[in-house]
Order: C-alpha cells, then structure tokens, then sequence
C-alpha cells in the first residue's frame, strides 16, 4: 500500500533507486488495474512501454501543427500525418480542414464551441440531455447559454424536440426586433452512458429554426466507432458538422490523455501569438503535447484503418455477449445500435467498485473496449450472480432495451433470472 509518506517531497533529493521502486509499483498497479476496469472508455489492451525512451527529451508542439516554431522541439511532422488521417476518417476536405492533437475529448469540445461562438457569438448552445459534463463546463467558460434537449426512445438527440425548442427562439427574436441569434448544435457521437449516436443531418436541419447554425460532434469514442459500422452514424464533417472531436486515450488506447480535434479552416477565429513563438496559432493552449502525438501516430500506424475496424467489430461483438450474458442473469440489459457500452440495473456498490463499473441513478455500464474479453464478462455475470438483486426500474436507458439487439437477448433474461 503505498502512503503519503512513501511519495512525500522533500527538500533533500532522494535516491533515485528508491524513487525508481515506487515508480515500478505505480506501473505494476495500473497494469493489474485492466483486468476488472470493465465500465471506462480507456483502452488498457496496449502496451507502449518499448516507447519509453521518447521520454529522453522535451517535445513541445507549440502553435499550430502545419507552422514551424521557434524552439524546433516538436513532433509536429507526426501531428499532421494524425490529423490528416483523422480528417479523411471523419470525410473532411485535406485542403480546407484544420487539425490538431488536443489535451483530450473536453478540448476538443471546448475548441468546437468557441469556433462556434465566433461565428455565431449571440447563439445558444444545443445539447441533449445525454451530453457529457464537459459540455456544460465548455459553455460555462464561454459564457453561452445552454439548453437542453430531450433525448428520443433510441437515447439520440430529438430532432423535433430541437426543432420546438429552435423555432420558440426564432419568435423570441423576431418578438424582439432583433437580427436571429441561431444556434450551436453540440452533437454527440456515443454517448457516455448507454453510446447512442446523435444523427447530425436531420438535427442541423432542426436547428436551421433558430437561424444561421453551427455544429459541433463530440465523438469522443464514437469517432473511432462510427465509421466502422453499418449502417454508418451520420455523424461527421461529411454530414453537416463543422468540428468535431475525438479522444485519443479512449478507443485508441494512447497511455497519456489527449484527443484530436478538426474544424473547418474558413471558421477559425484568429488569436493572439506571442511573437517569440514563431508559430501561427489558432490552438487553445501554447504548450501542447508532442508526447501524444507520436504515441497517437505509433497506434494508428500500428493498426492501420483495417486493424482498425477489426478492432471495433470485435468489440462491437463482445458487447453483444455482454448483452446475452447480462440477460442470462436477469440484469436487464440495454445497448444502443452500434455501441461499446451496455448498460444493466445497477448491481450493490461492492460488485460496481470490483470491476470498475461506471453508474448513473439505477443503471450501471460497462463498455466493451478492446481490453475487455469475454471471460471478464463471464466473470463480471457470476459476480452479479451470487450478488443480491438489484431492484429493476424504468430509467432512461431501460427504453435502450427497445433496441432490436437488446431484445434478442430478453428470452434468456426470463430463463435465467436468479430466485
Ligand atoms: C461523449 C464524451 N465526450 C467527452 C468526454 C470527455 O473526454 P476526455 O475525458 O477525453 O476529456 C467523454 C469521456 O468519457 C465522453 O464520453
């Protein structure tokens, strides 16, 4: 167990063999850590440690990836070979999008409304229920409204819950005498709990009600996902988004946060540089991470686009078991078209804490990421087994148990439904 005392910080140096002791601990824990880590996006299936001599020096991508900079310590070559290929994985044109290697998925949405909020600096924000939390932090920081939009019974943004809410802004403002604010559409592709996908082209066309609109895709895991099934989530820069963001340390397992954003180049606000960078820079840090972007670049070559949907459909048919196996013990399973995530009552608290499973009011989750195999569900299933029955309820994802997938694995559910 290792204690505040062991890791305090000192004023004299300590032995860098004793350090080097606690390091190796910190690294076996995490490694064991994967075995029952069921309810996370973190992918914990690779190993990078052959890369640890990329640790010998300083990569700082300071500025935009395609501008050089001053200091010259960068792995900027590596960030554009990344965003050029996330940028043809999410159908934008190579000459008119611009990319790069951000802290993470909340980056990534931050960017996205800020490129909307200059564009469109009077709009709302427009999410669903089923947002991430970063969202509303985003909106927070840059002081845009937000407003919430009911999900439909497939756990999706609903389009014509937008298109009310949209159309009551338009007569607010012509009410008003005023010019229309528009929107800011912030889609989601996977959601967190429960991985429905938000269908970009009918809720850009529901938005139009408020006027000029802006969209945003928070594919956080689904960018990863979504190209890779059939049929296809309309969820890109290919169907109607204008940015869109993904996490790196979710599906594609990189060992540090971070993610990728994209964003149509002609929307990009200018921001201010510090001359002494000798960069342009339209990111929203300085310092940025060249760490990650090599180690991005390293999987992504590593697997290939094909490697790539193989993996995805492999996870995609180990949340499918999920569902059949959780059905077997009377958990009441529900998983969205095309998602990692499968959500079941939620079990007592010890059997959540064991295997890590993410919860939200009656519902727990797990998601089938690439570390996740079938003999950790099995076993995850006796836990709940032997456990004490969760109460079944109504919740907002027993309606994802209307899922075609879900309902095959409900006869099972009634055979084997503990006493
Ligand atoms: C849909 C969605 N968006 C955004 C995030 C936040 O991403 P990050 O943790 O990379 O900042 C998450 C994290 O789980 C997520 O599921």
């Amino acid at each position: 167990m290792l204690s505040h005392s062991d890791l305090s910080i000192g004023h004299k140096p300590r032995p860098a063999e004793e350090t080097g002791l606690l390091l190796r601990e910190v690294s076996r824990r995490l490694v064991e850590a994967r075995e029952r880590f069921l309810g996370f996006p973190g992918n914990m299936a690779f190993d990078d440690s052959d890369s640890g001599h990329l640790l010998a020096a300083l990569a700082n991508n300071v500025g935009d990836p395609d501008s050089e900079d001053a200091s010259g310590v960068h792995t900027k070559l590596f960030e554009r070979e990344v965003t050029a290929w996330f940028t043809a994985l999410a159908q934008g044109d190579p000459e008119t999008t611009y990319g790069y290697v951000t802290s993470g998925g909340s980056e990534g949405i931050t960017f996205g409304l800020y490129v909307g909020r200059r564009r469109l600096p009077h709009a709302p924000v427009y999410a669903s229920s089923a947002a991430h939390y970063s969202v509303r932090k985003a909106a927070d920081l840059l002081r845009m409204p937000l407003v919430t939009v009911e999900c439909g019974p497939d756990g999706a943004m609903d389009a014509e819950a937008l298109a009310k809410l949209c159309r009551a802004q338009r007569h607010e403002d012509e009410a008003a005498g005023r010019p229309p604010r528009g929107a800011v559409l912030l889609a989601t592709a996977g959601a967190t709990m429960g991985g429905a996908f938000d269908d970009v082209p009918p809720l850009r066309e529901a938005a139009g009600a408020a006027g000029p609109c802006y969209v945003h895709t928070d594919a956080a895991l689904g960018g990863i996902v979504a190209p890779f099934s059939t049929p296809r989530p309309a969820w890109c820069l290919g169907d109607g988004a204008d940015s869109v963001s993904v996490s790196g340390h979710k599906f594609l397992g990189v060992p540090v946060p971070c993610g990728i954003v994209l964003a149509r180049r002609e929307l990009l606000p200018s921001f201010p540089v510090g001359e002494y960078v000798g960069a342009r820079d339209h990111t929203l840090a300085c310092s940025r991470s060249g760490l990650a972007a090599v180690l991005l670049w390293k999987r992504l070559r590593q697997l290939g686009t094909c490697g790539l949907r193989t993996l995805v459909h492999r996870c995609q048919d180990t949340a499918e078991y999920a569902v059949g196996a959780l059905a077997a013990v009377g958990a009441h399973p529900g998983r969205h078209r095309h998602a990692l995530a499968v959500t079941f009552d939620r079990p007592p608290e010890e059997v959540c804490r064991r295997w890590r499973l993410s919860a939200e009011g009656r519902r727990a989750q797990l998601i089938a990421m690439p570390h996740v195999t079938r003999r950790a569900v099995d076993e995850l299933c006796a836990a709940l087994r032997q456990s004490d029955p969760p109460v079944p309820s109504p919740s907002r994802w027993a309606v994802a148990v209307r899922d075609e997938d879900a309902y095959r694995a409900e006869p099972a559910a009634a055979q084997h439904r503990p006493a």
